[in-house]
């Protein structure tokens, strides 16, 4: 019986207690290493796409996708302290839910981490092309070079986004050849982002240019755009949802937190905290200072029409024409292009060095994440075993790091921004949700277990991440809507074809996933 296939979690926790990695995390480093993980394209970038969405409402947008990550982040909290093991939602599930579950959670975290590691590239992209390139060199990459073909704000004419491209692949060699981040180059990219996002507030909010007349309309596109549309304010938190994934990496270091039932939700909850609060003051900063109206047929719309898709071809065209070029929904560098209108020319261009300089290293967190769950999943006879071949000299897993590195540069280079970030979150809403059902699950069947963190109203908790989740998706854009569902038809062909065979479960193989296999390049130590 297909759903039998259950990893018992008592073989799981019995590797895990075997690897005993020293405790020696504390609330501070796991809120730091929270925060490295999240702020990235999100913020940065897509901000244009949020307001494209919803205008000034963008800041109400930040609220909701927040508010729900931290319902997530307390789900995320309970289970990790639980089965502290490598694979996160994937093996979970799989000791919960078994493994045709596990299987469709895996697979969909191929888009919670490859896709999202190719929105990040494709945001960095922007601010390479448009400060260094650009601001610094003078340097106008030709349209076809600068953008895929559908890319926000690209005149059209866009064809393959070279750098996107390229810097997914320089990523992906790093990590074969085993590059790691330590804490403290982890820390100081923090700090960079961090000051950077402080600088933009502190020029934008006292800005002269600063009105609160340009938060009016709050909500020009209404809350609710429409099913299918994602626009309004619950279309727009669907996008920026996005700004928030990453934050689960801090569960994963749930095994080596001193005083994992204070620390762990500490360092999930006050990540989660301080982006929202940022988030939302640079929201705030943007819109007040160079406004945030969407852009429709007839111009700006106001109220009553329906802004044009974020990353669509119309968008494009009118934001190719001189009186929209500079308005923020245009922009591919949405945060130095709000210094740079507001007179801080040069302090723009510090803040689209900060953007170049750190979020190359979310895109190593994003495709590490990838390599490790496949990597996993092959170890369990899910997946090829060619996949988990470690190099001789460099201790990686280079295999399964070249091929998925590659397939993240292939969607970098002919996606939007705003498309990938889309079908990233479609993928990580399903593990979020997963992951919820799991925590009641096992409130029920493992109720005396042990759980170093219990997270509180569980029963109003999970049920929340899971409407949530159900919520955000069903106001994505439908086309990243259906990617969800036929990518999870791939996944079972996939799986009755090959997995359904060759698991090593149903040989009655119990492959317990270790953390400590290779380098960690994160390691929040
Ligand atoms: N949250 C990460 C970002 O915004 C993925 O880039």
């Amino acid at each position: 019986m297909i759903f039998g296939r259950v990893k018992p979690l008592d073989a799981i926790l019995a590797a895990a207690e075997g690897k005993s990695l020293p405790r020696t995390l504390g609330a501070l480093q796991l809120t730091l290493f929270g925060i490295g993980s999240v702020i990235g394209t999100g913020i940065f970038v897509l901000t244009a796409a949020g307001a494209q969405k919803a205008g000034p409402g963008l800041m109400l947008a930040f609220a909701i996708a927040g508010l729900i990550c931290v319902v997530a982040a307390l789900c995320y909290a309970e289970i990790a302290s639980m089965i502290p093991v490598a694979g996160s939602a994937y093996t979970y599930t799989y000791s919960v839910m078994g493994e045709l579950l596990a299987w469709t959670v895996g697979w969909a975290l191929v888009l919670e981490y490859a896709v999202a590691a190719s929105a990040v590239a494709v945001g960095w992209s922007g601010y390479f092309s448009g400060t260094i390139l650009n601001e610094f060199f003078g340097i106008q990459l030709p349209a076809w070079l600068a953008a895929g073909p559908l890319a926000l704000g690209g005149a059209p004419g866009g064809f393959i986004n070279l750098p996107a491209v390229l810097i997914a692949l320089l990523v992906t060699g790093l990590l074969i050849i085993g590059t790691s981040e330590s804490a403290k180059f982890n820390a100081i990219l923090v700090a960079i982002k961090v000051v950077a996002l402080t600088v933009f507030i502190a020029l934008t909010l006292p800005s002269e240019q600063f009105s609160a007349s340009r938060f009016n309309p709050f909500l020009p596109a209404g809350v609710f755009g429409g099913w299918g549309t994602g626009v309004g304010a619950v279309g727009a938190a669907a996008t920026i949802f996005f700004a928030y994934v990453g934050f689960d990496a801090v569960s994963t270091a749930a095994e080596e937190t001193k005083n994992p039932q204070r620390n762990v939700p500490i360092g999930l909850i006050g990540s989660l905290l301080f982006c929202t609060v940022f988030y939302i003051l640079v929201a705030a900063g943007a819109i007040g200072t160079i406004g945030g109206q969407p852009l429709g047929p007839n111009g700006f719309i106001t109220g009553g029409e329906m802004p044009f898709a974020a990353g669509s071809a119309e968008l494009a065209r009118q934001c190719a024409m001189p009186q929209y070029a500079d308005a923020l929904v245009c922009s591919n560098e949405a945060l130095a292009h709000v210094l740079r209108e507001i007179g801080f020319g040069k302090v723009g261009n510090m803040l689209g060095i900060a953007a170049f300089v750190a979020l190359p290293s979310v895109i190593l967190v994003l495709l590490f994440g990838q390599t490790r769950i496949f990597f996993v999943m092959a170890r369990d006879g899910l997946l090829p075993p060619s996949l988990s071949k470690i190099h001789p000299k460099w201790k990686t897993p280079y295999v399964v790091t070249a091929i998925t590195g590659g397939a993240v540069a292939f969607a970098a280079a002919f996606l939007p921004v705003g498309q990938l970030a889309d079908i990233a979150n479609a993928g990580t809403l399903y593990a979020f949700m997963m992951v919820a059902i799991a925590v009641l699950i096992l409130r029920k069947t493992e109720a005396a277990r042990k759980r170093p963190f219990r997270a509180p109203l569980i029963w109003l908790v999970a049920p929340a991440t899971i409407v949530g989740c159900i919520f955000l998706f069903f106001n994505l854009p439908i086309d990243a809507m259906l990617v969800l569902p036929v990518w999870g038809a791939i996944g079972l062909v996939v799986y009755f074809l090959y997995g359904y065979r060759t698991s090593h479960v149903a040989k009655g193989v119990i492959e317990v996933p270790r953390d400590d296999v290779f380098d960690v390049p994160h390691d929040p130590r």
